[in-house]
């Protein structure tokens, strides 16, 4: 059995969760009334403008509803309703990446978002139920944005500022978005990069629906302005009212549209209801981060992602939090970048991913030692596995050995923390996420609902609705069905299934053990083989191409394509046939999506209804045994001869 650390409560006054026996009466509490319970806490917690009539409705499962009747509103919840009490509070901590701060206080984005809200509807028509794509950098716009849909009930739609200009249009045009609002560009390691003309060339072909593009001005570089489609928002917002009513929502109204990545197909637009997933992200906030008034809260994601949805703007805000936001990159101008900005801000929480905490690890094993982070209390992680060397130095070297880890286990489809330790309570165990949240009730089983055997490898699912919960893939039920509610199930009933693979030990540890799928994660990002591999097939002179994880030391999957060419002419240049390739995956998806290395091999191994055999070329590339059967392969020579080139 693994090491135990045990909690340090010395660093906490009053937590949240004083102990395991808080916590299991709690989950008695769920076990003993689920909606009762929930009901409780949405009564506490939500501001609501006109009450719900039914908690849980699951007349049409799996299309759950929460708290229907139920009307409110997401800006109001993490805005409005806090003027009374923190006006002066910071709301948003904002650190550019040359350095550049602003503090934004609870009155002053009330007052951004309201006149946001007033241009997005008098200038540019937009109205409930309308989608707007967001393209921007993590700039305090970016969050005043999202509030801003929030307040008139505007569905947003947050597009990565990592994904080319391909991908973005995909998604305008799956979600039909009326409005895009970018930024000129804005600055990475000292320097401006550009995010308008990728707009420019997403909106050049096939993106009728889109009416308009608001231009946040960042960086000055100089752009390119469509008359009459284009706007700066820096002008625009001068002239607008500070006064904007909140829309009533009903619980159900969807908040936000986010495409992920799934093992088929196109990415998937998840769609999130208003009521359940704030009071989730509220909640979790409250309970795993043990956030507390005077608390300087830092997540370095990006708002581009589930977690910067979640954990930088709505989870805080909702919480009436101090939230940070960072423009820039861990490294620059060192790597000490962060733990200068924990020193100078106070940070007691800080939330980052494996993947920095290994290149952190790596650049500076002792750079943390140079500063004050006496504040931090809590430390988490998320996005993949954590490897025990990357958790022990987070702990040490980072934490002092002071400090509770939280390694929260979640998806974009949960909209927040399923399964996580609670900080002061829960004794943890480096590279485990723990127990299940109270309230979540997640279970490792078999296909059929059978409770795995300890230790072994089942199906992480959660097997009862809860309020954060995906609603639905925008435009898409059937495949919402298909892809969450198709391959388990309990006493007979289709239950959530994460992707994700997940063993129980003795003493009821869950650990996640990574996906089942063919979903590759690459630095914490979910990317599908399927899209990749659609990408690649661009390319003239590929005929056929499969990509597979290969494990990376910094970011934890890197992603590696076999592929067969139509012609081996070129072949004496592999070098600049991995160069094009490459050049193609980073205009239709994006830099994230990169080959780290590719083999170029006679053919794939494959059944004889010729179906490839993606697990054979995982072995592979991770050099082990093959314990497969090749029997049923068209051609069994193939393995030895794919692993004779891969070993080269
Ligand atoms: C997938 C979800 C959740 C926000 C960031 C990624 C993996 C996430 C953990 C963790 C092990 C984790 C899973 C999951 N994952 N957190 N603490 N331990 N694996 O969101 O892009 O929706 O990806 O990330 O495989 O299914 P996402």
């Amino acid at each position: 059995m693994s090491e135990i650390f045990n909690p340090k409560k010395e660093m906490f006054n009053n937590p949240q969760f004083g102990s395991m026996e808080e916590y299991k009466a709690l989950v008695a509490d769920f076990d003993n009334d689920y909606e009762g319970t929930w009901a409780k806490f949405a009564d506490e917690k939500i501001d609501w403008f006109t009450p719900y009539n039914k908690i849980l409705d699951e007349s049409n499962a799996p299309f759950y509803k929460w708290f229907s009747g139920g009307t409110m509103n997401v800006a109001h919840q993490c805005v409005d309703r806090h003027l009374d009490t923190k006006k002066n509070k910071a709301a948003i901590i904002f650190e550019g990446d040359n350095g550049d701060k602003e503090i934004i206080t609870y009155r002053e984005l009330a007052y951004r978002v309201n006149q946001t809200a007033n241009m997005f509807k008098n200038k540019f028509d937009i109205k409930k139920g309308d989608r707007v794509v967001i393209y921007m950098p993590m700039i305090p716009e970016a969050a005043v944005t999202m509030l801003a849909c929030a307040k008139i009930g505007a569905i947003h739609s947050i597009v990565f500022g990592g994904f080319s200009a391909e991908a973005l249009k995909d998604r305008i045009i799956d979600a039909s978005a009326k409005l895009v609002v970018t930024a000129d560009g804005a600055f990475r390691k000292g320097k401006p990069y550009m995010l308008k003309p990728v707009v420019d060339t997403a909106l050049e072909t096939g993106c009728e629906c889109v009416k308009n593009v608001c231009i946040v001005e960042r960086n000055g570089e100089d752009i390119n302005w469509v008359s009459g489609r284009d706007y700066s928002y820096n002008e625009l917002i001068k002239s607008e009212s500070s006064v904007c009513e909140a829309e009533p929502m009903e619980s159900e109204d969807p908040l936000f549209l986010l495409y992920t990545s799934g093992s088929t197909g196109k990415p998937k637009g998840v769609q999130h209801s208003s009521a359940g997933y704030i009071l989730w992200a509220q909640m979790t906030m409250e309970w795993v981060f043990d956030i507390k008034d005077n608390d300087t809260y830092w997540c370095t994601a990006d708002v581009g992602w589930i977690t910067g949805h979640t954990y930088i703007v709505y989870g805080p805000l909702a919480a009436g939090a101090t939230t940070v936001m960072f423009e820039g990159v861990p490294t620059f101008p060192d790597a000490g970048r962060c733990w200068k900005m924990v020193e100078e801000y106070q940070i007691n929480q800080f939330y980052t991913a494996p993947t920095a905490i290994r290149l952190l690890h790596k650049m500076g094993e002792n750079e943390p030692a140079k500063y004050d982070l006496s504040s931090l209390r809590i430390l988490g992680t998320v996005g993949e596995p954590i490897d025990p060397p990357a958790w022990k130095w987070y702990y040490e070297a980072v934490g002092n050995s002071n400090c509770s880890i939280v390694d929260t286990y979640w998806q974009t489809e949960t909209g927040g923390h399923m399964i996580s330790p609670l900080p002061a309570c829960t004794p943890i165990k480096p590279a485990c996420a723990t127990f299940a949240l109270p309230g979540i009730i997640a279970e490792v089983i078999e296909e059929n609902g059978t409770p795995t055997t300890t230790g072994e490898k089942g199906f992480m699912c959660i097997t009862k609705p809860w309020p954060s919960m995906i609603r639905t893939i925008w435009n898409d039920d059937e495949r919402f069905v298909k892809s969450y509610f198709g391959d388990c199930k309990k006493d007979g009933k289709a239950v959530y299934f994460t992707g994700d693979g997940a063993m129980v030990s003795e003493d009821d540890y869950i650990t996640i053990t990574g996906r089942t799928d063919d979903v590759i994660n690459v630095s914490g990002h979910r990317m599908g083989t399927a899209e990749v591999e659609a990408a690649i097939k661009k390319h003239d002179n590929v005929a056929s191409v499969a990509v597979v994880g290969k494990p990376h030391e910094i970011k934890g999957e890197g992603i590696f394509a076999y592929i067969v060419l139509k012609s081996d002419e070129g072949i004496a240049d592999e070098l600049e046939e991995m160069k094009t390739i490459n050049q193609l995956i980073k205009a239709e998806i994006g830099a994230i999506a990169l080959c780290d290395a590719m083999a170029f091999v006679p053919d794939l191994p494959k059944t004889r209804s010729g179906k490839i055999m993606r697990r054979i070329l995982r072995s592979i590339v991770k050099g082990e045994e093959i314990i497969q059967d090749t029997s049923t392969l068209e051609d069994p020579s193939i393995v030895g001869i794919i692993e004779s080139i891969v070993k080269g």
